[in-house]
């Protein structure tokens, strides 16, 4: 029977899962551990299940000893992860790719129509009393059909963005690292370099994964380059966009609007933003439905038994250590 730590409270039934066969211990607090009880809590395990939440680099990997033999993240994004740290070490780090992509997509989608269409904004104005009955210039919003859908990151979860924008008979446009041919063909979707996608489009939405290169993707040069009618929309990872500068690119109107699922500096969001009426702001919730994250829980435990076999985990983001 092997020692699995899990840092944070996940579905019942996937925890039950585990411990059919292994001595499975979960952090009792519904919070993230604090980084000193995470060295703490790490120590001496065969298998640790983190979130996003955890930072697990050389520090972590030591505190959790030789031993340990797998960091499973509960989520796709895995920027938490030193990867180099623990392939040096010869630990295997996986993560939960494929289960989230429609439901993240489908959130983009809520944000983006949302946004276009200042729901929570006028929602606030009813809820506080304010509205004196129809008005025919009363929060007019931005038109979704027809107009030009512009995507960063054509992979799993941007190409299920693009499959959506068929609804809206949207024109679609996107930039990747390189041309994504079978999404270009099934999607309509054509590729375009990022001058001509932050200059074109009218909804731009960041499906991009967090690396050193993509941090701060947008920032108030590129904000400058949008349409002063557009509408960004990020549910990847905050740090893709510099906050700050899109607090204000939003307060001076040079963009119109944005959707905002991530921040730069989680839970904390840049001084500002909660006060601006022209953005859509909501906790991390992409892959927050039932089904979804059981199905990422699923993932992270069938990575952890099958390392524990001395099987090949299915979705390993460091390979170099699989012999
Ligand atoms: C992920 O999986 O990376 C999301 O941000 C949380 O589900």
């Amino acid at each position: 029977m092997a020692n699995v730590y899990i840092t944070r409270m996940i579905p019942q039934e996937i925890i039950d899962s585990l411990r059919a066969s292994h001595t499975v211990e979960v952090n009792p607090e519904d919070r993230a551990l604090t980084r000193e009880e995470l060295l703490r809590q790490v120590r001496g395990r065969d298998a640790v299940i983190t979130l996003l939440t955890d930072t697990i680099d050389g520090e972590a990997l030591d505190a959790a000893g030789p031993q340990c033999r797998i960091f499973a993240n509960y989520a796709v994004g895995f920027n938490n992860f030193d990867v180099a740290a623990a392939t040096q070490r010869g630990v295997i780090m996986t993560n939960t790719p494929g289960v989230l992509d429609e439901a993240t997509a489908t959130h983009a989608w809520s944000l983006l129509l949302a946004a276009a269409r200042r729901i929570p904004e006028s929602e606030r104005y009813l809820r506080a009393g304010l509205w004196r009955g129809w008005a025919p210039m009363d929060f007019l919003g931005q038109d979704v059909d027809h107009m030009t859908l512009g995507i960063a990151g054509l992979g799993r979860i941007g190409s299920q963005f693009a499959r959506k924008a068929a609804a809206f008979d949207m024109k679609v446009i996107y930039t990747d690292v390189k041309p994504v041919p079978e999404f270009e063909r099934q999607y309509g979707a054509t590729f375009v370099d990022k001058a001509t996608l932050l200059g074109e489009a009218d909804f731009l939405s960041l499906h991009l994964a967090l690396t050193p290169e993509t941090r701060h993707y947008i920032g108030a040069a590129e904000l400058a380059a949008m349409k002063p009618t557009a509408v960004l929309i990020n549910a990847g990872r905050g740090p893709l966009v510099d906050e700050q500068a899109l607090v204000a690119a939003l307060r001076n109107k040079v963009i119109w609007s944005a959707g905002l699922d991530v921040f730069e500096d989680e839970p904390r969001l840049a001084a500002g933003l909660a006060e601006l009426d022209n953005v859509v702001i909501v906790p991390h919730i992409a892959s927050a439905t039932f089904r979804t994250r059981l199905a990422m829980g699923k993932i992270a435990v069938d990575n952890v038994l099958s390392v524990l076999r001395g099987e090949r985990p299915l979705t390993c983001v460091n390979p170099g250590v699989l012999k």
